[in-house]
């Protein structure tokens, strides 16, 4: 049921932090128009693909993507002319080919991705498929546990909050995607009630969680679970805590530096630090525990916490099959973050998560603390099957718009999807 490309156009247009990115449009010779937008990090690893930003002061700051909207509209375009939309592997593969690069820097992984999203996309709509059907073709869906980001720090607050860049609720126990977003709203609002009271503030950061000014990075998580028991529900049985720690944008000179609580940590003792907050809260993931090229740290924290918790490799890993490989090999996760624009295709993402899933890790897709409203990962995320949907707080149109996909994709599957809940953690 393939369709025909004539012509793919790109343009520069606004994130949810008012920075340029990448959308691109695409029409079939069936009629057919599809269009999808690119996501930007702030706290990106060193090892992502490029992200091809013009350096032109003059505008937006240095920021803009000129040049990766020429490179689809004058190099990847033509080259992609008069192909079968639905033959995403090729396709991907012919960018690669074009760029020439390990990690995207010729044309910009910005340009590759925007095109990649947007060929799966248009391509879904021309089957007259979803675009979790045209991804993955299944009796029954699994929908994923979503993971809601409600106080930030790190990055994502200029440093203004907590050291730790996420603290995330976990809504596994509920019944299903309607109920679990429930119980983060109720959460969300019982936890700006409690920071209204203490004189906190309430403003919210890049991804819509609050931004507390506290002198404890544990702080946030007595609030949580403060939240969490206003709201009615049981720390631990009903919703767990995930942390996405962010440690290599605290990592200086060989030691962790934890700003707040004035400590440079070694890596042995920040092991040890999470060691005492596992058998004090109920933390059923960490993410980036420690820096992106510290894999004998890693390994460490792996050999003691694996057992216990879903450890998830972000800037250590990319998306990158070859070093998530290199993780496999050492041993050092069990655990990886997907986000489609680290490696740049989707084509190279499936990879990754084929990978992740042939060595029983888990794997948790993400979206970026820059987004369009988007929710092109809500999809992927039901169609790879891995049962966890990370994608910021219960507020932010961006943010909201990927989880009431969720919703969306539940009611059409009538009863038969199932909602992953706490077996999608690996323990
Ligand atoms: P980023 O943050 O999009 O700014 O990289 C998200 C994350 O670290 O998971
Ligand atoms: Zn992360």
């Amino acid at each position: 049921m393939g369709a025909i490309i004539k012509s793919i156009q790109a343009r520069e247009i606004l994130d949810s932090r008012g920075n340029p990115t990448v959308a691109v449009e695409i029409a079939l010779d069936n009629g057919v128009r599809g269009w999808e937008s690119v996501p930007s990090g702030a706290s990106t690893g060193t090892h992502e693909a490029i992200e091809l930003r013009d350096k032109d002061p003059k505008r937006f700051g240095g920021k803009g993507v000129l040049k990766a909207v020429k490179n689809v509209n004058t190099i990847i375009a033509p080259a992609l002319k008069g192909k079968d939309v639905t033959t995403q592997r090729e396709l991907d593969e012919i960018m690669c080919e074009l760029d020439g690069t390990e990690n995207k820097g010729n044309l910009g992984a910005n340009a590759i991705c925007g095109v990649s999203l947007a060929l799966a996309r248009t391509a879904a709509k021309s089957c007259g498929l979803h675009l979790y059907e045209y991804l993955s073709k299944t009796e029954s869906y699994t929908l994923p546990v979503p993971m809601i980001n409600i106080i930030n720090g790190g990055i994502h607050t200029l440093m203004q909050g907590p050291d730790f860049q996420e603290y995330m609720i976990v809504p596994h126990g509920a019944k299903n995607i309607k109920e679990a977003m429930r119980w983060a709203s109720e959460t969300y609002h019982a936890l700006k009630k409690l920071l209204k009271d203490k004189g906190l503030s309430i403003s919210v950061a890049d991804e819509g969680g609050f931004v507390p000014t506290i002198n404890s990075n544990k702080e946030p998580i007595n609030l949580i679970i403060n939240a969490i028991e206003k709201a009615g529900y049981i720390p631990g049985e009903h919703i767990s805590i995930a942390l996405d720690i962010a440690a290599s944008c605290f990592f200086i000179k060989g030691k962790y530096l934890l700003r707040i609580e004035h400590e440079e940590l070694a890596a042995e003792e920040m092991i040890d630090y999470y060691i005492n907050l596992i058998d004090n809260y109920p933390i059923i993931l960490i993410e980036d525990g420690l820096s992106e090229d510290d894999w004998d740290g890693w390994k460490r924290l792996n050999e003691k916490l694996g057992q216990e918790i879903e450890l998830v490799g972000d800037d250590l890993f990319v998306t990158n099959v070859k070093r998530i490989k290199q993780g496999i090999d050492e041993d050092v996760a069990n655990s990886v973050l997907i986000k489609i624009n680290q490696i740049g295709t989707v084509t190279e993402t499936i990879a990754a998560i084929t990978l992740a899933k042939q060595n029983k890790w888990g794997f948790v897709v993400s979206h970026r603390s820059g987004e369009t409203v988007s929710s092109f990962i809500s999809d992927f995320s039901v169609a790879m099957g891995g049962g966890k949907l990370k994608t910021g707080a219960p507020c932010r149109g961006e943010r909201v718009e990927k989880y009431n996909q969720l919703i969306r994709i539940e009611e059409e599957q009538k009863g038969k999807s199932v909602y992953a809940g706490k077996d999608a953690f690996v323990r």
